[in-house]
């Protein structure tokens, strides 16, 4: 089984992926983490050096060697936040075998206290000075990604929940009850 984490910058994808992972005793894969030992670059690097056309391309590319890639059968996938809305990546992991997606949907409020805390590191704001432009920047962004986000199998609303309650409630989704 295929277990496809995907929602915005900060919604916790890796975090939760690593805890359901481990929960589940099978590997964990995080797509950025993967893209950078695969080119050798962090992901800031890769957006400053080569842009994010040359990134979207690489990460549809890793994304597909991941889900492709026959030893990692049993597998928790945490996507970059904009995996999801570039080529036919939803596409791609919709019409995988034995796979299955969660959309992990956190509230705007956290998202911006944690991003603006993190936003050094994530190419897409880290030019922001201001709060306000900040959460701006998020709504308008979230609005438009959403399309994408709700092609996801299942939907966790994580803003109210901690680790225990989220890694129960995917669980409870992957076996229908
Ligand atoms: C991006 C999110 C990042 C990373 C890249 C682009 C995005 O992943 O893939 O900076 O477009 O939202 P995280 O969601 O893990 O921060």
């Amino acid at each position: 089984m295929k277990i496809v984490l995907l929602g915005y910058m900060s919604s916790g994808k890796s975090s939760v992926g690593k805890e359901l992972a481990k929960h589940l005793q099978i590997q964990f894969v995080d797509l950025d983490h993967y893209i950078e030992t695969k080119l050798q670059m962090n992901i800031s690097e890769i957006f400053q050096q080569k842009g994010e056309i040359f990134f979207r391309k690489i990460e549809n590319e890793c994304l597909k060697e991941v889900l492709d890639n026959s030893e990692h059968e049993n597998l928790v996938l945490a996507l970059g936040g904009g995996t999801p809305c570039y080529y036919n990546n939803m596409e791609l992991i919709n019409q995988q075998e034995n796979t299955t997606s969660f959309y992990l949907k956190q509230n705007i409020q956290t998202l911006l206290e944690r991003l603006w805390e993190e936003k050094e590191s994530r190419p897409l704001i880290s030019h922001y000075q201001d709060l306000f432009g900040l959460e701006e920047f998020i709504r308008k962004h979230l609005f438009e990604r959403q399309f994408f986000y709700l092609q996801a199998k299942h939907i966790v609303e994580v803003s109210n929940l901690n680790m225990t309650q989220i890694i129960e409630t995917i669980n409870l989704k992957m076996n229908n009850k």
